[in-house]
């Protein structure tokens, strides 16, 4: 059976290429795999000969349109316990005082299925077809939330964290243990034997990593060839503590430990230097870009266009729990909200007691078709799954949703296709997701 999805279909190519299909199709066959995509429905259909009992065909009305799947590149599974809760404090002391306490709860197995069943519904609920998972230090209970991400059908890559040092008595593993856990939970998850997840080596950050744990991981990663995710410069009082200890900047620390790779992200990257950003370049490594987090945790305002004009590959993250929503559609707004404060960035003055600011005219903010990029194929490209995800190519699966703007509001007219977009990114919430597609399986809602 082959599926045609007919109405409004819109992707992007490049970061600066935006694609759109007003009055189009997409199709995807049994497998999951789009097999065409345009504007010619009619011409299509002439050349695949499909007969007409094997062709449905799904009518979207003016309100809707099928755009790729979001791209979480940087989620704390465990911290959907605190989503909301004790954002009053900087990073630091937000990990010693809310999160180290709660991810400890983890080694009890069935804490871990109910949270971990809450935060995959709930980023499938806003369009989430692929996320990058941090559990904790905990392996039963990463396997868990491995297990529930295939059992409610979503894409996605887990990592049992690792942290040796820096870290309370309660939640800090010997360095043995978290590699051989770490090599057992590999294993598992490959066991489990879906395309849909991923293993991921999670050395929490440097400063919870000594260099020997930090250094064997990176060994591990490359001889099973597997992801790898951790932070990276979010917070100045973070970026001191790490330089104090290992005597490198911190860009240096992973890369001595042979942990930028192709298939690495960093989240964050606040306050990186430009040598550091010419390093993760070079080395293929992406960032995570977390804009809810970063304003949340008082860390800093990340100028993602920095990173991006000096090549290096960015998606974006919720951050939850540092960051107060799961939705990748936040982010996007989030993202393109701090951009357009960095416009006013250095072009302020105080005027009495106001700031005053004027727009510095060699900024540019984001534009919102290239938030769209950053949540779909950017992200699918910083967790090096591009060659299956983040846009509508031939061959690659078909990890889609389906957005209808006229949930929530009753529109008083008609939208074109680029503006059903702006509304579902600067208006919407996870109501106006209608259907959730992961490999061409629907993962929430129906289709007519
Ligand atoms: N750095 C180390 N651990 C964490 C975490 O859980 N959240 C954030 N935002 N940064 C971190
Ligand atoms: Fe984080």
């Amino acid at each position: 059976m082959v599926t045609v999805y007919r109405g409004t279909v819109l992707h992007t190519k490049s970061f600066d290429e935006f694609e759109v299909f007003d009055h189009g199709f997409i199709a995807v066959d049994n497998n999951g795999k789009i097999i065409g995509l345009g504007k010619n429905y009619a011409s299509w259909l002439k050349q695949y000969h499909i007969p007409a009992e094997d062709l449905s065909e799904v009518r979207l009305n003016d309100y809707q349109f099928i755009m790729p799947g979001l791209v979480d590149c940087h989620i704390h599974a465990p911290q959907y316990a605190q989503l909301g809760l004790g954002l009053d404090m900087p990073l630091l002391d937000w990990l010693n005082t809310y999160t180290f306490p709660l991810e400890a709860k983890f080694s009890n197995r069935n804490y871990a299925e109910h949270v971990y069943r809450g935060v995959v519904e709930s980023t499938i609920r806003c369009g989430t077809t692929l996320a990058s998972y941090f559990a904790t230090n905990h392996l039963d209970s990463t396997l868990i939330l491995a297990e529930e991400a295939l059992r409610q059908g979503q894409r996605a890559l887990i990592g049992k964290v690792c942290s040796n040092c820096n870290s309370p008595d309660y939640y800090v593993e010997k360095t043995s243990d978290s590699i051989s856990s770490t090599e057992l939970f590999v294993k598992a998850v490959r066991e489990l034997k879906s395309p849909l997840i991923l293993p991921t080596i999670t050395p929490r950050f440097a400063l919870s990593c000594t260099k020997d744990l930090l250094t064997r991981l990176g060994s591990m990663a490359k001889r099973l060839d597997v992801h790898i995710q951790s932070h990276i410069s979010e917070n100045l009082a973070e970026i001191d503590a790490v330089k104090g200890i290992f005597k490198t900047g911190y860009a240096a620390v992973y890369d001595n430990a042979s942990l930028l790779t192709k298939k690495t992200v960093l989240a964050h990257g606040v306050h990186l230097e430009d040598a550091e950003i010419a390093l993760i370049k070079e080395r293929g490594t992406a960032i995570a870009h977390c804009p809810a987090s970063n304003t949340m945790l008082s860390s800093g305002i990340c100028d993602v266009q920095r990173l991006i004009n000096a090549g290096v590959t960015v998606g974006l993250g919720t951050d939850c729990a540092g960051g107060n929503s799961v939705s990748i559609q936040n982010a996007m707004l989030r993202t393109l909200e701090v951009s357009k404060h960095l416009e006013f960035f250095n072009k302020q003055h105080i005027s009495g007691s106001a700031i005053i600011s004027q727009p510095n005219p060699l900024y540019k903010p984001l534009k919102y078709t290239e938030a769209l990029y950053l949540a779909t194929l950017g992200g699918a490209k910083a967790l090096a799954l591009d060659h299956v995800t983040g846009n509508f190519v031939e061959g690659k699966e078909f990890d889609a949703l389906l957005i209808d703007v006229s949930i929530g509001e009753k529109p008083n007219r008609t939208y074109n296709a680029t503006e059903l977009l702006e509304k579902f990114i600067f208006s919407g919430d996870d109501r106006n997701v209608r259907v959730v597609f992961v490999a061409g399986k629907i993962i929430k809602g129906y289709q007519k």
